[in-house]
């Protein structure tokens, strides 16, 4: 069972966070390009929407990075987005990207850009990009980048990725 659903307080929710990305991702996880994008970065705790279990632990987790686009300007990177294996089966990964998203599009953002499987985001409203529109910072299979434009914005992104610590 969920006890809440809120935003992150790193100084509380960090090291529980980094536990939950451990158990769903392993080891390999600070290998892939998307972690490009995330090292010297900093995520945005008051977007960034956690699920806590009733004994404090974080069992659902998603974060959101401010990058630049070459041609498009300041977009939030999705992700990781992590549920605890004891916790599947009720699209709680999609509950909080669609909350940290809602927040995200009231405060102003011009789009988000996640790495994964468009089948589970498109329900999100995320759409894959085409072969060559934007370009990221190290390898990268695109056919599962999407992007969610909250204003148009992000159909026109297109270009380099680069972090954008802001
Ligand atoms: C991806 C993840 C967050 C989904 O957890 P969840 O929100 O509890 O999702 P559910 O288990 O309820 O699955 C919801 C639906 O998405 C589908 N789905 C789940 N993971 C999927 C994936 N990787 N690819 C495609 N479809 C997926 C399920 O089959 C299910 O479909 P259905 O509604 O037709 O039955 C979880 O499996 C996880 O933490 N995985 C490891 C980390 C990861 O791969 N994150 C995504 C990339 S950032």
């Amino acid at each position: 069972m969920i006890a809440e659903i809120i935003a992150e307080s790193p100084a509380v929710h960090a090291a529980r966070i980094e536990a939950l990305y451990d158990v769903t991702f392993g080891p390999g996880h600070f290998a892939k390009t998307a972690e490009r994008l995330r090292e010297h970065n900093r995520s945005l705790p008051d977007l960034n929407r956690l699920a806590l279990a009733h004994d404090g632990s974080v069992v659902g987790v998603v974060r959101m990075w401010p990058v630049l686009v070459e041609h498009g300007g300041q977009a939030l990177f999705v992700g990781p987005v992590a549920v605890h294996p004891n916790h599947r089966g009720r699209k709680l990964g999609l509950e909080l990207c669609r909350l940290a998203l809602d927040v995200a599009r009231e405060k102003g953002w011009s789009g988000a850009i996640i790495i994964g499987a468009p089948a589970y985001f498109a329900p999100l409203g995320f759409v894959p990009v085409s072969p060559r529109q934007l370009v990221f910072p190290g390898p990268q299979d695109m056919k599962r980048v999407m992007t969610l434009s909250f204003n148009g914005a992000a159909n026109a992104y297109r270009g380099r990725i680069i972090a954008h610590r802001v």
